[in-house]
C-alpha cells in the first residue's frame, strides 16, 4: 500500500528508490490523498510501472482531478468517504474528507493499529529541518514554518478547519504520529499541532501592530516611523516593514500574528505602488478577519494612494475606523506630529 506519490519532475528518481526500498510488485494500493501536481504529479508515470487495474483509493473530486490530470485514464478508482475504511492485511485504513483543506479533492488516511495520520497538506510546512522529525528540530523554526504554511496556505478555509478538528477529535482516534506531505513528520506530542491549528482557525491574534509601507523617497517610510512611534508611546508594541523588500511569506506570516495591520504607499501615477497592490490583494483572498487597519502615505499633487489602501482594508473586511493620513512632498516636524497622534488614536481603538 503507497500513499501518495511526488511532484512528476521527481518521478523517475522516486520510482527507482520505490522499487529498490519497497519493490514495485508489493504495492497492491495507492491512496491519492490530493492530486495538486506536488503530491500526485508522479502518479502517471508510477503507473505506467504498475498492472493498470492497480487499485487507486481517492475522494469522488479526487477521481475527477486524477481523470483531467491524466488524459482520462480509466483506472481503477476506489471512491472513498469520510468512516470509509479498507483493510490492508495488519492494519486498517480510515478516510476521513477534507474538503477545501485545501482542495475539493483532499483526504486524510489514519491507519489503524499503528495510530498514525497521514494528513497530506495539513499540519505540514515547506521546510526540511535537521531530521525528519518534531523531536529532531529547532522548535522556533519548526513553529515558523508550520505557522506560515498555515498564514499562507489554509487561512482562508479558518471555519472549515475549526469544524474538521472538531470532527477528527470526536472520533477519539488513539494518535501517536502525524505525517504531513511536507516537512517533520510530527510523533513528539503530536497533538500540539492539532491544538495550534484548532487556536489559528479562530481569529489568531498576537500582542503586536504591523506597518507596512512602501516608499519612493523616503516621506513615506518618514511617516511610517512616525505613527510608530504614537502606538510605542502607548504601550503597544510595532513591527516596521517595507514591502518591497521584505520575503512575502514572511510578512503575510506577521500581518497574521497581528491585532493591527496599518499600510501606507506614496501615490504614484494616481495610484498604489506596486507591493502594496498586491498586498492588498493578498490580504482580501487571504480573508484576515478582526484586525484593525489605517492606510496613509505622502504624496506630490493628486495622492490617492491613502484612500485606496483604506478602501481596500475595509473591502477586505478589517475594521478601519479612521480616514487615512496623507502628507504632501515631504512631512514638516508639524505633520510627523500628527501622524504620531494618529498612531495614539489607532493604538486607543485596538
Ligand atoms: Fe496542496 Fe502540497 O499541495
Amino acid at each position: 500500500m503507497l500513499i501518495d506519490t511526488i511532484w512528476d519532475i521527481y518521478q523517475e528518481e522516486y520510482v527507482e528508490k520505490l522499487d529498490k526500498e519497497v519493490g514495485l510488485k508489493n504495492i497492491d494500493m495507492i491512496v491519492v490523498q490530493h492530486m495538486e501536481p506536488d503530491h500526485g504529479g508522479g502518479l502517471g508515470y508510477l503507473m505506467s510501472k504498475l498492472p493498470e487495474n492497480t487499485p487507486i483509493y481517492c475522494t469522488k473530486n479526487g477521481a475527477d482531478t486524477i481523470r483531467k490530470h491524466f488524459n482520462n485514464k480509466n483506472w481503477n478508482f476506489q471512491i472513498v468517504k469520510t468512516g470509509d475504511t479498507v483493510k490492508t492485511g495488519k492494519y486498517e485504513l480510515v478516510f476521513v474528507e477534507m474538503t477545501m483543506l485545501h482542495w475539493p479533492d483532499s483526504l486524510l488516511t489514519y491507519v489503524k493499529g499503528a495510530n498514525v495520520i497521514f494528513s497530506n497538506d495539513a499540519f505540514g510546512q515547506h521546510y526540511s529541518g535537521a531530521g525528519f522529525f518534531n523531536d529532531e528540530v529547532d522548535s522556533c523554526e519548526l513553529y515558523q514554518e508550520a505557522m506560515k504554511y498555515y498564514a499562507n496556505i489554509l487561512l482562508p478555509y479558518s471555519p472549515l478547519v475549526k469544524r474538521k478538528i472538531e470532527e477528527i477529535k470526536s472520533m477519539n482516534l488513539q494518535i501517536d504520529i502525524i505525517a504531513p506531505a511536507h516537512g517533520v513528520i510530527w510523533r513528539e506530542n503530536p497533538m500540539q499541532i492539532i491544538e495550534k491549528y484548532y487556536e489559528w482557525s479562530q481569529n489568531y491574534k498576537e500582542d503586536f501592530v504591523s506597518i507596512v509601507y512602501d516608499t519612493m523617497y523616503d516621506s513615506t517610510r518618514k511617516m511610517a516611523e512616525a505613527i510608530a512611534e504614537g502606538f510605542i508611546e502607548s504601550g503597544v508594541k510595532v513591527k516596521l516593514f517595507n514591502a518591497s523588500i521584505t520575503d512575502r511569506s514572511d510578512l503575510i506570516t506577521d500581518l497574521f500574528k497581528s491585532k493591527g495591520i496599518i499600510i501606507g504607499s506614496c501615490t504614484v501615477n494616481n495610484t498604489v505602488m506596486r507591493p502594496i497592490i498586491s498586498l492588498l490583494e493578498e490580504i482580501k483572498a487571504l480573508r484576515f478577519k478582526d484586525k484593525l487597519a489605517a492606510g496613509f502615505g505622502s504624496y506630490g499633487w493628486s495622492g490617492e494612494a491613502p484612500n485606496i489602501i483604506s478602501k481596500r482594508l475595509q473591502e477586505a473586511g478589517l475594521k478601519v475606523p479612521l480616514q487615512p493620513i496623507k502628507v504632501k512632498y515631504r512631512p514638516t516636524e508639524q505633520e510627523l506630529l500628527e501622524c504620531k497622534e494618529y498612531g495614539k488614536t489607532l493604538a486607543k481603538l485596538l
